[in-house]
């Protein structure tokens, strides 16, 4: 008899994050109170001491000071323990020259993969040499009302842009303050873009540097840009 998949209900944006317990390299934690009133970035791997894995966290590690920029609280999740995580965080501090320096966020331990099932976080694909399926590279950004404002999942076998990240977040923190969506490889003061449900007439009076509205044959004037 094979072993029981375990089912993944995941998690939907606006959904509130779950207020977990866990170890972390930190010590025990609960999350909502780890991350106070910050926005805060989890994001999961498969395994220390794993190649593409290591090079995950040593960007996030060097960029730590945008997310602190920001107000992001970082914390990553990888499925053994404390002092497996203790020691691979050396590793990757070393491979990023800096072997003086420790990991500049803390990563939870989730060796029986107990977050990893109710976050929907597992890769079937992946599995370690028991056949137990390893964590898929997840990333949750969490806004400081405890929501989900964004989710990721990328297979284990493809390594993330942390670059992207910190665009997403930029753009995920200024559109929660103003009525904007910001267009393809949008980046910071690029202009943005008047959410439909907007009116023009509110459009004109929301934004003081002006709207302009690209033609379309449709004719329909829905492409409305603004500086901000
Ligand atoms: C890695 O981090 O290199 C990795 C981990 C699991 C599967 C494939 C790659």
């Amino acid at each position: 008899i094979g072993q029981e998949e375990p089912t993944m209900p995941g998690l939907l944006l606006g959904d509130e994050f779950p207020n977990f317990e866990a170890d972390t390299t930190i010590g025990r934690i609960k999350f909502h109170d780890f991350l106070g009133n910050s926005w805060g970035i989890l994001f999961s791997h498969p395994r220390d001491f794993t190649p593409v894995c290591t090079t995950e966290l040593a960007c996030a590690a060097k960029i730590s000071d945008e997310f602190k920029k920001r107000g992001v609280k970082m914390i990553a999740l990888s499925i053994d323990s404390v002092e497996d995580h203790r020691n691979w965080s050396k590793d990757v501090m070393a491979y990023n020259s800096a072997a003086e320096t420790p990991l500049p966020f803390p990563i939870i331990a989730d060796h029986k993969r107990e977050l990893s099932v109710q976050l929907g976080m597992l890769d079937p694909d992946e599995r370690d040499k028991d056949g137990m399926p390893l964590t898929a590279r997840c990333v949750f950004v969490i806004g400081p009302d405890k929501k989900l404002k964004l989710s990721i999942l990328y297979p284990a076998t493809t390594g993330r842009n942390f670059d992207e990240l910190l665009r997403v977040i930029d753009s995920l923190q200024l559109t929660a303050q103003k009525k904007v969506a910001t267009p393809v490889d949008w980046k910071p003061g690029d202009k943005v873009m008047v959410i439909p449900s907007l009116s023009d007439a509110e459009a004109k009076s929301l934004f003081p540097n002006g709207v302009t509205t690209q033609e379309v044959p449709s004719g329909k004037k829905y492409l409305r840009y603004t500086h901000i």
